[in-house]
């Protein structure tokens, strides 16, 4: 391996730290303690898996955190009801519902009925709309959690090539959206899986961020010598979690690459937390 590792867990620990003495500030200068409620509705494996690391990071941080569990069985208008109530609940700052949600659950609508002011994931339709202007209310947790990654290695990305692979609404759009802020500056290509010729693109990437959900998809004859590669897929494979990216192949070529597990995840919750405390301040008068 030649390229430079980027460890997500020890960033995000940074990061979660500072975060810990802000919040520790607001709360004695406010009397007031960030409250952020997490929906977890029915069994997903994997969203149990973050949803208690979201937890978990929560306390550690000074963060207070409530979790409503519902069944896998609970209808739209039952859950539009918990959420209207979180919406005018003056004890809640921050409302997370977990994705994915059951199929009778219409995501959009659900996403869309968070007061815009509690929407620590910046899905809301004006908090989107916030950040295509540029001048985001909440930065999106994991495209945010990507940016301050390359920061490590590459603080100037004015002018370079980035290529994001994937159009998600939770990472691909708003990642090529903080790519091109004014600041960051980059030329972003975004590919999905109608682009013709994907590897003549990828290859032009100084950054690349693979953010589609499928197993070592990214080979090594899809990377620039020199690249860095940022891995957002979180797969199993027999058991085992393995990014969008072939790992050892590509980190002989990278500059710099992240690993999976410990790359971008841990980077997500850290901005979650920040989220919520900005979340009580925008409330608290
Ligand atoms: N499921 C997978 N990633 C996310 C995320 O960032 N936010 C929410 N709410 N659900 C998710």
């Amino acid at each position: 391996m030649s390229a430079t590792l980027l460890d997500g867990k020890g960033l995000a620990a940074r990061l979660r730290e500072e975060l810990r003495g802000e919040v520790e500030t607001f709360t004695s200068q406010t009397g007031v303690t960030p409250h952020l409620v997490v929906v977890l509705v029915g069994e997903d494996p994997a969203s149990q898996v973050y949803v208690r690391n979201k937890e978990k990071a929560c306390v550690a941080a000074g963060v207070k955190s409530t979790l409503y569990r519902l069944s896998s069985e609970t209808s739209q208008n039952e859950l539009l009801d918990l959420i209207a109530k979180l919406n005018t609940d003056q004890d809640v700052h921050g409302i997370l519902v977990q994705l994915p949600l059951p199929k009778q659950i219409e995501e959009q609508a659900v996403l869309d009925s968070v007061s815009p002011l509690k929407d620590v994931d910046a899905f809301h339709p004006e908090n989107v709309g916030l950040l295509v202007q540029g001048r985001p209310r909440f930065l999106p947790c994991t495209p945010a959690g990507c940016m301050q990654l390359i920061a490590e290695v590459c603080p100037n990305t004015s002018g370079m090539h980035a290529v994001v692979l994937g159009r998600s609404e939770i990472v691909g759009k708003p990642m090529g959206l903080l790519l091109i802020q004014r600041g960051a500056d980059a030329t972003v290509t975004t590919c999905h899986s109608r682009t013709r010729n994907l590897q003549e693109i990828t290859r032009q990437a100084d950054i690349l961020i693979a953010a589609i959900g499928k197993a070592n998809f990214v080979t090594a004859e899809m990377v620039k010598p020199g690249a860095i590669v940022i891995d957002v897929g979180i797969n199993r494979v027999d058991g085992k979690l393995v990014g969008d990216v072939d790992f050892t192949p590509v980190s002989q070529i990278a500059s710099a690459i992240t690993p999976v597990p410990g790359g971008v995840g841990p980077m997500t919750i850290a901005n979650l937390l920040k989220n919520a405390l900005t979340a009580a301040r925008l409330q608290t008068f």
